[in-house]
């Protein structure tokens, strides 16, 4: 079995200098290039509706096409001080509380205007992750439609790639158009899509993609969707939010009837893969990037987000809120002698496990359908 020095290359998950050593250094680089090992596969088994909950999707997923150019009005005035003050709310320290109240804290002296400016910042650099995560899950989901050997998946995954095109669209437009451009990908962030890309089982890239990228993207839209009032940033996250649910509700289809085959080796090594990602992507959440901009000690910062006591973690955990009940639905909390479950707990997560899990919750999101009928088309 794995040890967490093989899983996450360092043998403590809270190993600072390790977490502080993994930083992007190529910042200025155009082009990444990632070896994928995966065979490119055909079918010659053309039964479209075989599997009835993907095909679906798939017709749902036809029908559910917006544009990004047409749909959203970029004529919009943009003030990202009122969005970051909606964001906030009463609290302008938010998840910060427990260490701006630290004696060793480097946020103490923060004041209005830097509140307002890290505000901005953990903005900006939050879209940019989307961003970069949206388009690895272009990179994935066209990955997809080469590997996966069920023709359902591969017309899904076909809808999906164009789904999350327009998302890199949208998101860098608004970046570029509204905010002040875009941050550089987070190192962390970079590692796991890397990882997912390289696999080459077919269904890792669902896993880490599907279950684990998306279904935190999913829960971290609803958040700011529900905060802002910005109108286009608000009925962008709607529609990539709709989009979205269906991203994760293939996700879950899958591999439910996939992982059902696997012995418990295999399946031991699916949940070493779903931790990896999940460190990975608290590890993200630290936000060097922005502490480096702002000019605070990012090492300090680094170390007392890693020390905030778990009840003062709620926003970060919440982001888990959809990850884990799919990873329950698919069999992965309790197999191997509950090897996720204890993993889950001593990162703080396991709380949401009897949440709705989003096999179907894409039915509710249907923010296209919604509109044309409120529009009567
Ligand atoms: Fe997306
Ligand atoms: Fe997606």
């Amino acid at each position: 079995m794995a040890t967490d020095q093989d899983i996450l290359d360092r043998a403590d998950v809270n190993d600072l200098e390790a977490i502080i050593a993994i930083a992007n250094t190529d910042v200025t680089e155009a082009i990444h290039t990632v070896e994928d090992n995966a065979d490119a596969i055909f079918t010659w088994d053309y039964e479209k509706g075989a599997r009835p909950a993907l095909n679906k999707l798939y017709e749902k997923a036809k029908h559910a096409q917006w544009n990004g150019e047409t749909d959203l009005d970029w004529s919009i005035d943009v003030d990202p001080e009122k969005i970051v003050d909606e964001l906030q709310g009463a609290n302008v320290a938010g998840p910060f509380q427990w260490i701006v109240d630290h004696p060793e804290s480097p946020l103490k002296n923060f004041g209005d205007k830097e509140w307002t400016e890290l505000g901005v910042e953990s903005m900006n650099w939050r879209l940019s992750q989307f961003m970069h995560g949206e388009q690895g899950a272009l990179i994935c989901t066209a990955k997809i439609v080469e590997t996966v050997p069920w023709i359902d998946a591969k017309y899904y995954a076909s809808t999906q790639v164009m789904d999350e095109a327009r998302h890199v669209e949208v998101f860098a437009k608004y970046l570029q158009e509204k905010l002040t451009g875009f941050y550089p990908i987070n190192a962390h962030l970079k590692m796991l899509l890397d990882d997912i890309v390289q696999d080459s089982r077919w269904d890792m890239t669902y896993l880490g993609m599907q279950i684990m990228v998306e279904g935190l993207a999913l829960a971290a839209f609803g958040f700011m969707y529900q905060l802002t009032e910005e109108p286009l940033l608000k009925k962008l996250l709607r529609y990539v939010m709709s989009d979205e649910a269906r991203h994760v509700a293939f996700g879950v289809l899958s591999l439910k009837e996939y992982y059902a085959e696997l012995s418990d080796v295999e399946l031991r090594e699916r949940q070493e893969f779903a931790f990896e990602a999940a460190v990975r992507m608290r590890d993200r959440f630290l936000q060097q990037e922005v502490w480096e901009r702002m000019g605070v000690d990012g090492r300090q910062m680094v170390k007392l987000l890693l020390d905030t006591p778990p009840d003062q973690q709620i926003f970060q955990q919440m982001l888990f809120s959809k990850i884990v009940p799919n990873c329950k639905k698919l069999g992965l909390l309790d197999a191997s002698d509950q090897w996720l479950r204890h993993r889950f707990e001593e990162i703080g997560v396991i709380q949401f496990e009897d949440w709705a899990d989003t096999g179907e919750e894409y039915l509710e999101f249907d923010a296209v359908s919604q509109d044309r009928a409120e529009a009567g088309a």
